[in-house]
């Protein structure tokens, strides 16, 4: 009889061996919670699709912000919905939007104990939908889209954004955005570019989440799910522009991606762990098919062993607080 001479399994004898030799571990130092907030609202509002997320009210907004610098979790990506919306997307641009609104309201509860965030985006404030401005024919107009980013990402450093996040996927909207804020002396706003962004299912919560009135898709500026080397392209392109740090997204299904942009990028990575990956998890969850805490885990996870510095997860602070249990 002959007897292994290897045995892997003495590092997995015990918690306390597993905890040691663990290759990865999550910190809430490193989570990003997405929050929507709605104009006009005066209750949070539920997202039926994203069960445990909500619309915030701007009270509501200021203390999810606020609970989650109690957590240590390390940064809030901000969302507006506006109540009304127009061909130009012109409340996005308002100082007195939705979403300006809502990132002095952050700020001044939170100062600069929690890297606020916001997204450089048309589609929430567009009566069509899309992520840029219309041509005539109805396409997605790069150029001129460009230039209501380049006033919407001036608008947002005004209200006291610390980074904001063009996720339009709009060629060079990363350089107009830096060139503006420069211009207007915001030096020190960052840029986290969505720059692998791909054209995927699973945003489809978010699109109740965001009431978007979006017919069709957005396969003409998002990436297609297909390409692989297209994703170190556009992580380069973004790095020439001036971003301080690139994303994935979504996360789940493009761990290949995550995994090479993480291997070349030499700034901070991060992934968006999306609606659609948050409600799959949600709802096998609540049908008693996984365990939700150890699948929540899992995945996040998951995110950081492939290789991001940093996860956008609806579960932020839940994982904070689990993470904070953990330790203590
Ligand atoms: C665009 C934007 C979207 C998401 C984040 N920013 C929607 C889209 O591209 O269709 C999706 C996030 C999610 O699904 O959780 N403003």
């Amino acid at each position: 009889m002959s007897f292994p001479q290897h045995r892997p399994r003495r590092l997995r004898t015990t918690p306390a061996m597993r905890r040691l030799t663990a290759e990865h571990r999550l910190s809430p130092a490193d989570l990003i919670l997405p929050a929507f907030i709605r104009e006009g609202l005066t209750q949070p509002a539920p997202i039926s699709s994203m069960p445990g997320v909500v619309q915030h009210t701007t009270d509501t907004l200021r203390r999810a912000a606020a609970e989650a610098v109690s957590l240590g979790v390390g940064g809030i990506m901000l969302f507006g919905i506006p109540a009304r919306r127009d061909a130009t997307g012109s409340a996005g641009i308002d100082p007195d939007g939705v979403l300006n609104r809502a990132i002095a309201d952050v700020r001044a509860e939170v100062g600069d104990d929690l890297v606020v965030m916001s997204d450089v985006c048309l589609d929430e404030f567009t009566d069509h939908g899309h992520c840029g401005v219309l041509a005539p024919d109805g396409s997605v107009d790069n150029d001129a889209t460009l230039a209501v980013y380049a006033q919407m990402a001036v608008e947002q450093a005004n209200a006291g954004a610390h980074v904001l996040g063009p996720s339009g996927m709009m060629d060079g909207q990363v350089a107009v955005i830096r060139q503006a804020l420069d211009a207007a002396g915001h030096a020190t706003t960052g840029v986290l570019a969505y720059s692998a962004k791909y054209a995927s299912a699973f945003y489809g919560p978010f699109r109740e989440a965001v009431d978007s009135q979006l017919k069709g898709d957005r396969r003409t500026y998002q990436m297609d799910a297909a390409n692989r080397r297209e994703a170190l392209i556009e992580v380069e392109l973004d790095l020439e522009e001036g971003a301080d740090m690139v994303m994935v997204k979504p996360a789940m299904s493009y761990l290949d991606i995550l995994a090479d942009v993480a291997a070349m990028s030499p700034v901070p990575v991060a992934a968006y762990q999306v609606s659609g990956e948050y409600a799959m998890i949600e709802a096998a969850a609540a049908n008693g098919w996984i365990d939700r805490r150890r699948a929540i885990e899992e995945s996040v996870l998951g995110i950081r062993r492939a290789g991001a510095d940093m996860i956008l997860t609806y579960w932020a602070s839940e994982l904070a607080l689990w993470l904070n249990e953990t330790r203590s």
